[in-house]
């Protein structure tokens, strides 16, 4: 175990390029992700706290005067990536970027940080870092709520970071694929073809990053033209975390302000997640806002809810017992998306394999919520998967085989992490 330590440290230290980690030594992404940073975060707290606190201060350097932070920011060459920072066309002045957002886990990596207490200037830090987070989250309400739901929505699968999860297929098939990019494609020259998302559905996401560049991605006119507009359960949920480690961060600063405008969008989004609920599946799913349907596909995100509510085990004991329908189909879990469906396939992305960092989302969440038998299953099984299938970027459920990019930035900081939650 002390070798895998190292062998993790030694990832983060050769993926660091300079105040900001790339996810991966291989090339496949040469910039610097969103909640990749922020994840990464946890993994550097375990041995260098000061350089978790500059992941987050880079990241945040990207932040739009809108308040949105971007999913990528482009910081280095970047041409063995498509779409670069040449096809988005995008950035605050300082800092070249995407022009679309990932899963808001900021807030809740500064709460962690922050109650460890062992960064230097860890007060000044905080203080700099809070009005950015307050907004971020406001953007959140104002550019993907505009009407009030309390479900903020996403305009584009790699928002979700679950870029390719069968949760998307028919929102993603409504959207027009415009011309072919698979001559464009680089992601199929580090990872072979077969794992990684088809042509048909490549083809729609350029498509509607294309659209979005168009529109200057405005909000105010993104979210009325966004022609895939889905309010994904697990993206909420993980704005709703978010918003309640935001909550006791801006308290314990002293801006209660800030706290009851942040405790008003957490009041509507607990009521929109709770409205998510099926109770004839026994699950939660999101809502196509385009389409205004429900979207009933039983993937991961479905569970995040335990990740942003204590309560919810309590509310909904069915929801646990979907959990362990599916682990029983598997050697490892927790798969991406449910076992048994036609949808489901072990080694193909979002359609399956297991990732860690949503691992950590869900055992986290289990134990929150007065479930240590389940959680304790999950977090075992996650470090026996980088024990024995290394430091892939995901895995495969079925055998532990790791898969994709390898020296896998966040695989290596869960390992750190989920290491120092075990009892
Ligand atoms: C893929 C993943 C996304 C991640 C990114 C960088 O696009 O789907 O979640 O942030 O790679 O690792």
């Amino acid at each position: 175990m002390t070798d895998l330590r190292e062998q993790a440290i030694a990832i983060l230290r050769t993926n660091d390029h300079g105040g900001y980690t790339v996810p991966t030594a291989s090339g496949l992404y040469p910039a610097q992700w969103n909640w990749d940073s922020c994840l990464v975060a946890l993994g550097f707290a375990q041995f260098d706290p000061d350089r978790a606190w500059v992941e987050i201060e880079t990241l945040f350097d990207g932040q739009w005067a809108d308040g949105m932070v971007p999913q990528i920011s482009f910081r280095e060459a970047d041409d063995t990536y498509f779409p670069n920072s040449s096809v988005w066309q995008a950035g605050n002045g300082r800092v070249k970027t995407s022009g679309i957002t990932q899963p808001p886990v900021a807030a809740t990596v500064v709460r962690y940080l922050t109650e460890r207490g062992d960064a230097p200037r860890l007060t000044e830090r905080l203080g700099a870092l809070l009005p950015k987070l307050l907004r971020y989250h406001r953007w959140f309400y104002s550019a993907r709520d505009p009407q009030g739901t309390g479900l903020v929505s996403i305009v584009h699968p790699w928002e979700s970071g679950m870029d390719n999860s069968p949760v998307w297929d028919a929102a993603l098939a409504a959207v027009e694929p415009g011309p072919s990019v698979a001559h464009l494609r680089k992601d199929t020259g580090f990872s072979h073809a077969s794992v990684r998302p088809t042509g048909p559905e490549y083809d729609r996401y350029i498509n509607l990053v294309i659209g979005y560049r168009a529109l200057n991605y405005d909000p105010a006119k993104l979210h009325g033209a966004a022609p895939f507009l889905v309010a994904d359960i697990g993206f909420n949920s993980i704005l709703q975390r978010a918003n309640r480690d935001l909550i006791a961060l801006l308290r314990g600063a002293g801006d209660e302000a800030g706290a009851v405008e942040v405790e008003g969008f957490a009041a509507r989004t607990a009521a929109a997640i709770e409205a998510c609920w099926d109770a004839e599946d026994g699950f939660y799913y999101g809502r196509d806002t385009r389409h205004d349907r429900v979207i009933r596909k039983p993937g991961i995100a479905g569970l995040l809810p335990l990740y942003a509510d204590p309560t919810v085990a309590e509310r909904h004991p069915a929801l646990l017992r979907h959990l362990e329908a599916w682990l029983e189909q598997v050697r490892f879990g927790v798969p991406s998306f449910a076992p048994g469906t036609p949808e489901f396939e072990p080694r193909r992305y979002w359609r399956g394999p297991i990732w860690l960092v949503v691992n950590w989302m869900v055992l986290d969440g289990l134990a929150r919520n007065g479930q240590a038998a389940l959680s304790q299953r999950v977090l075992r099984d996650s470090l026996e998967l980088v024990r024995q299938g290394g430091f892939g970027e995901y895995f495969d459920p079925t055998t532990g085989e790791g898969l994709g990019g390898n020296s896998f930035s966040w695989t290596a900081a869960m390992c750190l992490f989920l290491r120092s939650l075990e009892a």
